[in-house]
């Protein structure tokens, strides 16, 4: 990392907690739903670190699809509005689905998307996030089922998570203290 990166960023969840919880969540989900199949479903593009890692951890029969939503781009604050930008390429009727997302923060993207998949009756629809920063929450009832890490309200980067399009690649979670220019 250099210098410049180095004030700019403030680590706050490393690699290796990271894939401790990643292991954690995987068990919680091969515990309930053992001997079953389970569809995940990555909301783009966030979530796509996040969930290649969680996939496989998984030791059960898995099978995957992706969503987009329109993301914040370069502002730091959710505009409150949500676009679906990709949708499932297959049916998810009777299927155990779990929708994968890196970060709940005001609720909004997983409440659309939630309401969306209701619709189309899966078996049943669960959903797991790295990341929770419950004081910014607009949608109390959207909760995570399976969930990494309670994060206070701070803009975070990297293990997927973008400032811009920036930071995704980063190997732990990090505080953005000064955006760049
Ligand atoms: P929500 O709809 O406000 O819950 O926001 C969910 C989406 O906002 C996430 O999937 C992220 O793309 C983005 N987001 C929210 N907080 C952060 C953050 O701290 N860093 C990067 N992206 C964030």
């Amino acid at each position: 990392m250099t210098a410049r990166r180095r004030k700019e960023l403030k680590v706050l969840i490393r690699q290796a907690a990271i894939q401790r919880a990643v292991r954690r969540i995987a068990r919680q989900i091969e515990r309930d739903f053992r001997g079953q199949r389970v569809h995940l479903i990555g909301v783009l593009k966030g979530a796509c670190i996040f969930l290649s890692d969680l996939i496989r951890e998984i030791h059960l029969d898995v099978s995957l699809d992706f969503m987009a939503v329109a993301s914040y781009g370069k502002d730091q604050q959710s505009s409150g509005q949500v676009r679906l930008l990709k949708d499932l390429d297959t049916s998810i009727e009777g299927l155990n689905v779990i929708l994968v997302e890196d970060i709940l923060d005001t609720g909004l993207t997983l409440n659309y998307l939630f309401r969306i998949l209701e619709q189309r009756k899966p078996r049943t629809l669960r959903i797991a996030a790295l990341l929770d920063k419950p004081s910014r929450r607009i949608i109390p009832q959207v909760q995570a089922h399976y969930l990494g890490f309670k994060i206070p309200n701070e803009f975070v980067v990297g293990y997927g998570l973008d400032y811009a399009e920036r930071y995704r690649n980063l190997r732990d979670v990090c505080v953005l203290a000064q955006p760049p220019e």
